[in-house]
This record gives C-alpha cells, sequence and structure tokens, in this order.
C-alpha cells in the first residue's frame, strides 16, 4: 500500500435513521411553510383549479392521509431549491446522488400511516418537515422500528416503547431519513382538523446513481480503472456476495499519476442476509484494497470519485 494512502478520515454512516435540525436556511422555510398557510387560508375564496388537488389516500388498516405535489402548494422554484439542497447534501455525506420529486402530504386529526418498509422505492427515505412549531395536534411522529431481530434481541430482558422504536418528532425544517428497509409509520395524529395544525411534510427517496467524477479526468475515462477494481474484488467472492445486501459509497482521490491517493468509505448499510452475521468487515477491507490497488490514466491533476456501489441488486419503483 502507498504510504500517502489516509483512510483514516471520518468514519462512514452506518446509522439506520439520521436527524438534521434547521435543514434549509430559516427564512426559506419560513417562506414554504407561509406558501402553505396561505393556501388554507380564505376558505370561502378558494378555487377548484388551485384547491382542489388533494389525494386523500386511504388504504384500509395502512395508510390515511392527504398528498398532492408539492408545487401546486408551493411555488415549484422553492421545490427545486429544496430538492437540489437535499441532492447536494446527499452526494456530499452518502455519495448517494438520486432524490425522487417528493409529495407534500397532510397529516389531521385521525391520520396515520401502518407499518411497512420501502426496500424497492429507494435506499434512504427522507421527511422534511414544515409542520408548525406550535400546533393543537399531538403525535405524527415519524417511527422507526429499531434494527436487528427484535425478538432474538430481547429474549432475556423486557422491552417497550423507544426501545423497540425510534419516535422522530415532525420538528419544523427538519430533515429526517432513515434506511428504505427499516419498517416504519406514522404514529396517529390527534387534536384538531384545521390543516394549519396537520403534520406536513414534504417526503421521497434517495438512491445511488453512476459515479460522480470531478477534476482531470472524465467519468468514462475513470470507468476502465473502476471496472478492474471491482473485477480483482469479486474474483474469489461469487458465492458470498450474494448474501449481502445493501449500499456502500466511496470518495477516493486519483493523483496525477493514475494512483489512488486517499480514500473515504462515506456510507456503509451493507448486511448479511443472516440477523447478527459479522462477515462483513474482511469483505469490505478487501473492497476498500481493490479499489486503492486501482490503476487510472495519467492526468494533468487530481480527479475526485464519488463511488456508490450496492449489493442485493438496484431498486425498482412501483411501476418499473
Ligand atoms: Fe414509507
Amino acid at each position: 500500500m502507498d504510504q500517502t494512502v489516509s483512510t483514516s478520515v471520518p468514519g462512514p454512516l452506518t446509522a439506520p435513521s439520521l436527524v438534521v435540525d434547521d435543514f434549509m436556511p430559516l427564512d426559506f422555510a419560513r417562506s414554504m411553510r407561509a406558501d402553505i398557510e396561505a393556501h388554507f387560508a380564505n376558505p370561502m375564496k378558494h378555487h377548484a383549479d388551485i384547491h382542489q388537488v388533494w389525494n386523500y389516500w386511504f388504504v384500509p388498516g395502512l395508510y390515511t392521509y392527504l398528498k398532492t405535489q408539492p408545487e401546486k402548494v408551493i411555488p415549484h422554484d422553492k421545490v427545486e431549491r429544496f430538492l437540489q439542497a437535499l441532492q447536494r447534501w446527499s452526494i456530499d455525506l452518502l455519495g448517494l446522488g438520486g432524490v425522487t420529486w417528493p409529495f407534500l402530504s397532510l397529516y389531521v386529526n385521525g391520520c396515520s400511516q401502518g407499518l411497512h418498509n420501502d426496500s424497492k422505492n429507494g435506499r434512504f427515505g427522507f421527511v422534511y418537515s414544515l409542520t408548525p412549531i406550535e400546533r393543537r395536534t399531538q403525535g405524527g411522529e415519524t417511527i422507526v422500528l429499531r434494527e436487528g431481530d427484535l425478538f432474538r434481541r430481547n429474549l432475556q430482558s423486557p422491552n417497550a416503547g423507544t426501545g423497540l422504536y425510534e419516535l422522530i418528532e415532525p420538528r419544523f425544517n427538519r430533515l429526517v431519513l432513515f434506511d428504505d428497509r427499516m419498517v416504519h409509520g406514522v404514529s396517529r395524529v390527534s387534536g384538531s382538523m384545521d390543516p394549519i395544525d396537520a403534520r406536513c411534510v414534504m417526503h421521497g427517496h434517495i438512491e445511488e446513481t453512476g459515479p460522480l467524477v470531478t477534476g482531470a479526468l472524465s467519468k468514462d475515462a475513470v470507468r476502465p480503472g473502476i471496472r478492474g477494481a471491482l473485477e480483482r474484488f469479486a474474483t474469489g467472492r461469487t458465492a458470498i456476495i450474494p448474501h449481502f445486501h445493501g449500499p456502500i459509497a466511496f470518495r477516493f482521490t486519483i493523483s496525477a499519476s493514475g494512483k489512488v491517493a486517499q480514500i473515504r468509505v462515506l456510507l456503509d448499510r451493507v448486511f448479511h442476509e443472516q440477523d447478527g452475521h459479522g462477515g462483513w468487515e474482511p469483505i469490505r477491507t478487501s473492497l476498500v484494497d481493490s479499489l486503492l490497488s486501482g490503476t487510472f490514466p495519467l492526468a494533468p491533476g487530481e480527479t475526485i470519485v464519488t463511488l456508490p456501489m450496492t449489493f442485493g441488486g438496484p431498486v425498482r419503483r412501483p411501476g418499473d
């Protein structure tokens, strides 16, 4: 291994969920909230084209809430700005550049989401809250069940409530991310039926795109080097690789001489299909080593590559 290679910069994101408060600049978040309040103001003066836009989504025993396309309530350029900020953040932190256009959802008294997962909808679900700071409702928390086998992990001792699940309040201007394979839902909202008091969120999914390349080399120029590294990694491992599932993302720097000078694991949510299996670490090390020994063309300067990879096949959205 080259002496200049460093793998010690911040560790990968491995948590099943992530909460980011104050995600957008406060003025901007407030202006989107003002758009929502303006939409519901003056109910006696509502027009069909502007206001008859809410889909009352009711799936017995599972989903009860109202949803729409956010640009029907918040100007399109603002939704676009939010989405671009989310995409930049996601690429930087997770190495994942695919962000779906969100839904805007409203949960008044009686609304909830039953437990489910979204394993085929994305790698992470995102929920960005525009719920008011003060509201005359309770509930509406995002529920994310704890990771692992909840039965086997609690054989010896009693457990309850947030020992079994995470409960994340829909705080104004808060972004919540969770692994789409995690079982999740939304606790029932009770109290006011005024839409102004509702749990109000923009939500969607994040997934991988191809490698993101900046600097001296083009994407096409780095592809053969990546392919070669991954082929070396896969050699002799074809029997075990199919037993793993999930995304991992790397960011590495290719020096002008075509060698990998630095690599960082940004995200690691790869799991063996068997709960508690400890075999992933050495495989990840081999994957890092394979990328470190990658050879790339000579170039006038450095190139930075963000490389998401997945085990267990691509996600597919409904209808694909
Ligand atoms: Fe979901």
